[in-house]
């Protein structure tokens, strides 16, 4: 039986966040564990530069994403795990698939009106094309699911859209791809607006925790964490987003259901469920911090497992964009 294809990515700008590991990284760690999926994990590196990087921060950032996803268990033999500015391919088939999406689809996605606003000195073509970058990313392998948090459900649609028109006109080309979002943890909220994403790029002060973060430095940010005057420790996201936030953490952080969390921490005082979730946030990221040191200090490993992703990879890309192309009329030699 052929293989699952599974792909997910993520862009290392800025910091890895608590976020990003409970709503994507977490999860990639269990499904790479099924020997009936074939799981692909990059660094969406293209995507990066769709804002502007400083050099040497952004090579820094960009090794130290992937000792990290190394580091937290994504497993080069399991799981093919690869810079996306090392395969080609990808930029190959954002170009052919541009020529199939338009630009009033572009224009309205959400993100990049988000961007557009925050980043108005440098409203590039990239920040636009981004989505059609990521459907290239995920229609090159053929992928059947594409495990992401709630943010990137827009971006999925898209690539789906484009999927579908593709195959319209040249028969059966791409793959559907299928979303997978966590039932629990699909959209953590930042620490000081509970209304809002846990950004990446949020530049507010103990809003956001790194999963690098020292523990004193995670347990000031949750002691800060902005809940509500009330008493009660239920779980409610649209009246109590605070404490839905940190309950969401916790369960996802302990490995229990969000009903035995809320059952356990009854009667708790807010500060004292604060210290809990910050307590369960750094035992699960405590064994990641040595790994991730040691990865960090060999680089040349680092490069080498990147390498040997690459090269798998492109292999597996291959046969798919020279379909497409073959489709469209190319001729190929
Ligand atoms: P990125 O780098 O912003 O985020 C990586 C993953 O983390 C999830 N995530 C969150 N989940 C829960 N709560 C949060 N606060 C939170 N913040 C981020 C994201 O949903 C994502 O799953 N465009 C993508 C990267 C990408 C990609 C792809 C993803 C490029 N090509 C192909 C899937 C398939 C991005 O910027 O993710």
């Amino acid at each position: 039986m052929a293989k699952k294809i599974i792909y997910s990515a993520i862009q290392p700008s800025g910091i890895m966040t608590l976020g990003n590991f409970i709503g994507a990284v977490n999860n990639w760690r269990s499904i790479q564990e099924n020997p009936d999926n074939q799981c692909l994990f990059a660094l969406a590196d293209l995507h990066t530069i769709t804002v502007r990087q400083d050099p040497e921060q952004f090579r820094k950032n960009a090794m130290s994403f992937f000792a990290l996803l190394m580091a937290m268990g994504i497993d080069k033999d399991k799981s093919i795990l690869y810079f996306q500015s090392h395969v080609h391919e990808h930029s190959e088939l954002a170009w052919l698939l541009n020529c199939y999406t338009y630009v009033g689809e572009m224009s309205r996605m959400t993100q990049f009106k988000d961007k557009s606003a925050k980043h108005s000195d440098n409203i590039n073509m990239g920040l636009m094309d981004y989505p059609v970058l990521m459907a290239a990313d995920i229609l090159l392998y053929g992928t059947n699911v594409v495990p992401v948090g709630v943010d990137q459900l827009q971006h999925l649609e898209i690539a789906r859209d484009i999927a579908v028109r593709v195959n319209n006109i040249y028969g059966d080309i791409f793959n559907v791809p299928e979303g997978m979002v966590n039932k629990v943890g699909a959209k953590i909220m930042s620490l000081q607006d509970p209304t809002a994403k846990m950004s990446k790029s949020d530049p507010t002060p103990n809003a956001v925790v790194s999963v690098l973060d020292d523990p004193a430095v995670i347990l000031k940010k949750f002691k800060k964490a902005v809940t509500d005057s009330d008493t009660n420790i239920i779980y409610d996201p649209e009246n109590k987003p605070g404490i839905s936030n940190l309950l969401t953490i916790l369960a996802v952080c302990t490995g229990k259901s969000i009903e035995d969390v809320v059952a356990e921490c009854d009667g708790l005082r807010y500060g004292d469920l604060k210290i809990r979730v910050a307590d369960a946030v750094i035992e699960m990221i405590r064994p990641f911090r040595a790994k991730y040191d040691a990865l960090m200090a060999d680089e040349a490993y680092l490069l080498e497992v990147a390498r040997e992703g690459r090269d798998k990879a492109a292999e597996l890309a291959r046969p798919y964009l020279e379909k497409f192309k073959r489709a469209i009329g190319y001729v190929l030699i």
